[in-house]
């Protein structure tokens, strides 16, 4: 079958795309509300872009109303957010935190999870996850309905369990996220295959 998105097919395009870019990473994004309280919610339009400086971005979409979503709002306010990786223990909370709550209504609070201050950003970060960036927001680029929001990565924390000091390779099983609504995977069945060199 062919799809084309620029026409006739323009409304499945989140359907297909979603299920065939596959598997995502999921960022659990933790940002500042106004009140200080503090925002949580998955996204997994999100990728590491480049090292040099370290980037990564994702990308909210507007709410079906057009407005934009709190993390949205908050990475442009505060200027910074930060990205936490969800392991499968931690996935219950994290599809949960995806629930639309009235502004400033924390999904930090209503979870019970404990949060660890950060070094060089506001935003704590969710103390159970197994690494987590602390980002400062580079640009924010608005195209139709979506958010590209850029981050330029300060610093990294991951588990002490997690990683290897001397390679820095860190061993983990986050889960990714396959097609929409509801799909996940486990990375648990992991293998190597050297590049030439
Ligand atoms: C695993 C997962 C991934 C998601 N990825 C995205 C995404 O990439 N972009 C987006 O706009 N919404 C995504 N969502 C939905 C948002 O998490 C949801 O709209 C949330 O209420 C936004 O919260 P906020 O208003 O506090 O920012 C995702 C939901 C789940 C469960």
């Amino acid at each position: 079958m062919e799809f084309d998105l620029t026409g006739p097919h323009a409304d499945d395009a989140y359907r297909i795309l979603s299920s065939l870019v596959t598997p995502r990473p999921i960022a659990w994004i933790t940002t500042l509300n106004e009140d200080g309280s503090i925002n949580a919610a998955p996204f997994s339009h999100f990728n590491v872009v480049g090292d040099d400086p370290p980037m990564v971005m994702f990308c909210p979409s507007n709410r079906d109303d057009g407005t934009p979503k709190d993390t949205a709002l908050n990475c442009r306010r505060n200027g910074e957010f930060v990205v936490n990786f969800v392991d499968e223990s931690l996935c219950p909370m994290m599809v949960r935190s995806s629930a639309p709550l009235p502004y400033g209504e924390s999904e930090i609070t209503r979870e019970g999870l404990a949060t660890v201050a950060s070094n060089s950003v506001a935003v704590p970060r969710i103390a159970l996850a197994p690494a987590a960036l602390e980002c400062q927001v580079h640009d924010i680029l608005e195209m139709g309905n979506n958010r590209l929001i850029i981050g330029l990565v300060q610093r990294v924390h991951v588990s002490d369990a997690l990683i290897d000091p001397l390679t820095k390779r860190i061993h983990y099983h986050p889960i990714g996220r396959m097609a929409s609504p509801d799909w996940y995977c486990r990375t648990t069945d992991q293998f190597s295959m050297p590049r030439p060199r």
